[in-house]
């Protein structure tokens, strides 16, 4: 199921991102994840080897998983486009547009227990939100899917103390997820 989606993927024309990039990057991790996390697009490092995180913001994600005990292997990772933006540029809303129903293709097969939102890309494009940075740490209940919200991994290249902010929430995160397979209740906005 993945393997067809990957295809996709790695063949699609459907923006005009798919002139520009090197190679297109879909998600990739344990289908079994109860963890999915969601970035915004891949960078410089990920278009040239077809993988989601693997510069050095993914140093940073990798770093702060290990924190709170988790592996790459344990858990998903995607974007919300697939294909990198010139330059890193912001994707535009049609960008997304195109892209969505492979993102939605993705929670369809790996069904994460929670999705964990990396910075305000992802926060608006999935949930409608503006500011990570005010609500970074909370978690969020909508059509009965569970979200926690962080940083983007890249925030904490400029600034280095949000490595420990990021490490923080991952804890939180992973103590969330083991609330909700005791079947214990967490505080959620929906
Ligand atoms: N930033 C992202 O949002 N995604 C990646 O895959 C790499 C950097
Ligand atoms: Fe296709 Fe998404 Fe790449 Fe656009 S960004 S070409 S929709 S895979």
């Amino acid at each position: 199921m993945m393997d067809a989606l990957r295809l996709q993927v790695i063949s699609c024309t459907k923006c005009n991102l798919s002139k520009s990039r090197t190679n297109a990057v879909p998600g990739k991790g344990n289908h079994s994840a109860e963890i999915m996390f969601i970035g915004e697009a891949p960078g410089r490092n990920e278009d040239l080897q077809g993988e989601p995180f693997v510069g050095y913001a993914g140093k940073i994600l990798s770093d702060a998983l290990e924190y709170a005990g988790l592996s790459r292997d344990d858990v998903f990772i995607t974007n919300v486009v697939k294909c990198r933006p010139p330059n890193n540029r912001v994707p535009l809303e049609e960008e997304k547009n195109s892209c969505l129903p492979y993102l939605t293709r993705e929670l369809d097969i790996i069904k994460p227990k929670i999705i964990c939102i990396l910075g305000n890309t992802a926060y608006g494009s999935i949930l409608g939100g503006n500011s990570i940075t005010k609500d970074r740490g909370k978690i969020i209940k909508k059509n009965d899917q569970l979200y926690f919200l962080t940083i983007h991994p890249a925030a904490a290249i400029y600034t280095p103390d949000l490595k420990q902010v990021l490490k923080d929430d991952m804890k939180t995160l992973v103590e969330t997820l083991e609330k909700v397979k005791k079947g214990n209740q967490v505080q959620s906005l929906s």
